[in-house]
């Protein structure tokens, strides 16, 4: 019998998590220096919230979510994204009250999503995301897109493009709803059964479908964008006004309706345009959900925000060539020879770690030679060996192992001599 990590999922080894490690802290000083604070809410919450919150004919909801029953009879769901779960504690904990809104939130974990596995898209996923709850303002819009721009370009990463398009308020998308069922309505019959069930549901989706992606009636489609009301064409405008004025280059796509039911106005995507990046080139998404806040059951407050996953984002960056600095390099490796300088070498470690000194030593009793070897895989800068001599005197050869220059010093000098060196 053999395990493996389950399908879609990935161990992520060491060697591999120190880029992680890199990658978590430029998003974590971005939003520091944006002043998105982090929240964390449980990995499952109850599966309605997400029927509700995400939209009952999402896919995600449809075919993705990993559903269960617990012990005590409630259906809960491991979390498929983020957004409905943070307005979800935004409304529980009356952040809505606070007196500075809008109330700007961010949050890093893994999602889950049973989807087909392909490169890019994992049953088990990272996400890192925002959410700014609570103003309506065009410039926050900006803001938010603004943060996951710099995320991109802070790794290092040039080929990409922003995609924006508004979904426009709700009388826009009844206007859009109504003209879409009249342009599919006659020929529906020749498209999935998904799409005959989203006529009157959500016709909306039947343009985001992926089986009659190519049925000539989806490249004549009404446009949303020739149904926008003047408010959410105004809205739109300034939108893109507050991008040129931050110096953001996008695109506007009319097509762009992502896949998530609580998105108004504005939305958006981050797609990869590296030569050699996989069929799936969107990196991140997000937009403008008016409306989530009240049908979650707090009060009518605007909302905006997007995901990334960590997963595309490493891809992003190796199809553009560029490899993360992996540093986890030791600073010194003790040998030791003999029970009393194992002691010693203990007694030292210790001593070096309180100072902040990385410290290695051997714990299977290999011969000096497999010592010196191992001290050498670790990319340890310093070696020392102690014997029964050193123990005697007190003192050991510090060895600098790129140079292969050493000093006597002595054991109480010794993390000082490091601190100096290191
Ligand atoms: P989403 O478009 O479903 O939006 O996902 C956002 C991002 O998560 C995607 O662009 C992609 O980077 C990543 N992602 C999604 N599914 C997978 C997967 N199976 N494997 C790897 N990466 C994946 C949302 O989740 C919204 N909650 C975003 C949002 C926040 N909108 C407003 N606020």
């Amino acid at each position: 019998m053999s395990f493996k990590v389950p399908r879609g999922t990935q161990d992520i080894l060491p060697g591999q998590s120190e880029k992680w490690q890199q990658i978590e802290g430029v998003i974590r000083e971005l939003c520091r220096v944006y002043r998105y604070q982090e929240i964390r809410t449980p990995m499952f919450e109850s599966t309605e919230l997400f029927q509700r919150g995400v939209g009952d004919t999402t896919d995600i909801v449809q075919k993705e979510m990993y559903t269960f029953e617990d012990r005590g009879g409630r259906s809960l769901t491991l979390r498929p994204e983020g957004t409905a779960a943070v307005v979800r504690s935004y409304v529980e904990h009356k952040m809505f009250g606070q007196p500075d809104q809008p109330v700007k939130l961010s949050y890093m974990g893994p999602m889950f999503r049973y989807e087909r596995q392909q490169a890019g898209r994992y049953r088990q996923f990272v996400q890192f995301g925002v959410e700014a709850i609570g103003s309506a303002d065009p410039a926050i819009d900006a803001e938010v897109m603004a943060l996951a721009m710099d995320i991109y370009s802070t790794m290092g990463l040039k080929d990409l493009k922003l995609v924006i398009n508004s979904l426009g308020d709700k009388e826009t998308r009844n206007a859009h709803r109504e003209a879409l069922i009249q342009h599919f309505e006659p020929s529906i019959g020749e498209f999935c059964s998904d799409c005959q069930k989203r006529l009157e549901k959500n016709p909306l989706r039947i343009l985001d479908c992926k089986v009659d992606r190519d049925h000539p009636l989806m490249a004549t489609a009404p446009a949303l964008t020739d149904y926008l009301t003047d408010f959410s064409a105004e809205y739109f405008t300034k939108v893109k006004m507050y991008l040129d004025t931050l110096g953001i280059p996008y695109e506007v796509d009319p097509n762009l309706v992502r896949g998530l039911d609580y998105y108004n106005h504005t939305a958006f995507e981050i797609m990869s345009t590296a030569s050699g990046f996989g069929a799936i080139t969107t990196l991140c998404g997000g937009g403008r959900y008016n409306g989530l806040v009240e049908d979650i059951g707090g009060p009518d407050m605007p909302g905006i925000g997007f995901a990334l996953s960590i997963e595309r984002l490493l891809l992003a960056l190796e199809a553009e060539g560029i490899s993360l600095e992996v540093s986890n390099g030791l600073d010194i490796f003790v040998v030791a020879m003999g029970d009393e300088a194992k002691v010693k070498a203990v007694e030292l470690l210790s001593s070096f770690r309180a100072k902040g000194i990385s410290a290695e030593m051997d714990y299977i009793d290999r011969k000096m030679k497999a010592q010196m070897k191992a001290a050498d895989r670790n990319g340890a800068k310093f070696v020392i060996v102690l014997g029964e001599t050193e123990i005697a005197e007190a003192a050991v050869n510090v060895k600098e192992m790129e140079s292969g220059n050493q000093e006597k010093v002595a054991f109480h000098n010794l993390v000082n001599y490091l601190l100096e060196h290191k």
